[in-house]
């Protein structure tokens, strides 16, 4: 079959010879805002099941039912409840499907053997062109081959259904870029069974309490019946197999770094773009979902189109529009996922009890990087050493050539420019050992716990995902450092007097823990970490 691409702003009577293929039973391509859909009369069953065949699509999986007026709903289905109205007041026309108990009108192929139908309005111009000039509600699933991207570009459904179908409507780069929304009423809770253009916070404000099908982030369970027969079926995959990347920006440009190899791409944000290390295709801005939901399909051919053979993808927020991005992303990766294990930054005064906190991070599975530890190895090395020596007196070395800790506590601690001198030899060799522990914890997939007094000053908090300070009052922390260091109340002072105050580090940090050790406070500490984990506990 040859295949006419035709554009009704060129092609004068592109609308007239399209209904009328369609009259006759036959398929035509046409643009949506959505997705680009391989259209037939929704009430004639052989013009369904050539839509099966031309996508190769397996027959329990029911099609969309296109309409152009509010009114054209009623033969299709057994009635209209006022959430259906409600809805359609709201969002028609637009990305937005509703599944509604059917009428005995549509034939059982349609609706893929259920006793529910989808219904939808499409905005775009051209579809209610030719939809109202066929004078037909029209089946459409996305006119792309059962399993691949759907086509968001008239080229890409060309591709895809040449020699399967007669014409192809250009209508130009769809608006939304994946597919409506899918919204059944037919259950007890209105479900999102398919996140799309209209989002599931749109949805509340109209008809209140709103579920979200368990199947539109993760993978069907074995044996769980699919609430939609879509769910079931391996989706928008491109011939690369796509990883998503859940973790922070940092840690994705270092595992592309650490893994780097050839027909690796990265599928990436435009922002991230100048700092990856392999080739790439970019699908939209970080904090606009609608440019990624407009760029990923493409996105996802372009990667075949490059001949890549894998592609990691950074995973973009669930909110909004964001969920639909990631619905269609996981379905493409085949839920394959590369979790980054948490990297958290503890800090806080001296004597705040941070040692605690650890300990309980320590207990949910978290393995403690503990600074003070390095800085003591760290003066191991025979060239820090050295350097020290030279800034504060060879008085500070024992006749062994050890470091005699005490003195130089007592030179660096004595003004804030010797502390200053101690740290600018000290800290760039405590924050490279400490930098790379955590690092090779990370890739290792074990959430760890960066235990550092200077978390902020050093920058360890850039490579942090969360930040956590513990606070204690001063007279609590002045007993239990006297206590710990044996020294006397004054020399304690004079520690605080040089350090930042805890201000400092509740503004920096993420989360705030008070610890002043009695039991209740504790518990709370227990909760808090528990969270914490449970934040990022991969499912
Ligand atoms: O944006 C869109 O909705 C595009 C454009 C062309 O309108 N169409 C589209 O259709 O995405 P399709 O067939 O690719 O996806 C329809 C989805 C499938 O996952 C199908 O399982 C589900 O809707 N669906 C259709 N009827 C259903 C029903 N009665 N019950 C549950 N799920 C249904
Ligand atoms: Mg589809």
């Amino acid at each position: 079959m040859n295949t006419l691409l035709l554009d009704p702003k060129k092609d004068k009577n592109t609308i007239e010879y399209a209904a009328d293929i369609l009259k006759k039973g036959g398929l035509v391509v046409i643009p949506t805002e959505t997705v680009y859909g391989l259209a037939a009369d929704a009430l004639n069953e052989n013009a369904v099941k050539s839509i099966y065949e031309a996508k190769g699509r397996p027959s329990d999986n029911p099609l969309i039912v296109h309409i152009a007026q509010f009114e054209d709903i009623f033969p299709l289905v057994k009635s209209v409840p006022d959430n259906a109205k409600k809805l359609a007041e709201s969002f028609w026309p637009g990305p937005l499907t509703i599944i509604l108990p059917k009428s005995d009108k549509i034939p059982h192929c349609t609706s893929g053997g259920l006793d529910t139908v989808a219904i939808r309005m499409p905005s775009h111009p051209i579809a209610r062109a030719v939809i109202k000039a066929s004078g037909l509600p029209l089946a459409a699933p996305s006119a792309n081959i059962s399993g691949f991207p759907s086509p968001s570009k008239a080229e890409y459904a060309f591709d895809d259904m040449q020699g399967r179908v007669p014409v192809v409507i250009d209508g130009g780069d769809c608006e939304v870029g994946v597919e409506s929304t899918v919204i059944t009423l037919a259950a007890e809770t209105p479900t999102v069974l398919r996140p799309g253009g209209i989002t599931v916070e749109q949805l509340k404000e109209v008809l209140g309490e709103v579920l979200v099908d368990d199947a539109v982030l993760n993978p069907l369970k074995k044996d769980a019946s699919a609430a939609s027969p879509g769910m079931k079926y391996k989706h928008y995959s491109p011939k690369t197999q796509v990883t998503v990347y859940r973790g922070t920006e940092k840690g994705y440009i270092r595992y592309l770094l650490s893994h780097k190899q050839d027909g690796m791409f990265s599928l990436c944000f435009e922002e991230t773009a100048d700092k990856i290390p392999v080739p790439l295709i970019t699908y939209g801005k970080k904090d606009e979902p609608l440019t990624q939901s407009r760029r990923l399909f493409d996105a996802l051919r372009e990667l075949d189109e490059h001949g890549a053979i894998t592609a990691i993808a950074q995973c973009p927020s669930q909110n909004g529009l964001g969920l639909a991005v990631c619905n269609r992303l996981f379905r493409s990766a085949g839920f394959k996922f590369i979790y980054e294990a948490p990297i958290i930054g503890l800090t806080g005064q001296s004597g705040a009890g941070k040692s605690t906190v650890a300990e309980i991070f320590a207990e949910n599975g978290f393995t403690i990087i503990d600074c003070d530890k390095i800085a003591r190895e760290v003066t191991d090395d025979a060239e820090v050493l050295k350097s020290l020596s030279e800034q504060f007196g060879a008085d500070i070395l024992t006749e062994d050539f050890k470091l005699n800790r005490r003195k130089l506590a007592e030179k660096a601690f004595s003004s804030a420019e010797n502390t200053n001198k101690l740290n600018a030899v000290v800290h760039p060799a405590i924050l490279k050992k400490t930098v790379n522990a955590a690092y090779a914890l990370s890739e290792d997939n074990i959430p760890c716990v960066i235990d550092a007094p200077l978390l902020f000053q050093c920058g360890l908090d850039e490579i942090c995902c969360l930040s956590v300070c513990v606070t204690a009052d001063e007279n609590v922390r002045l007993a239990r450092i006297i206590k710990r260091d044996n020294i006397s109340a004054q020399e304690c002072l004079k520690r605080f007097s040089i350090q930042p105050t805890e201000k400092y580090y509740t503004d920096n940090a993420d989360i705030i823990i008070n610890n002043c050790a009695n039991n209740d406070i504790i518990a709370d500490v227990r909760c808090k970490i528990k969270r914490i984990k449970d934040l990022y506990e991969k499912k």
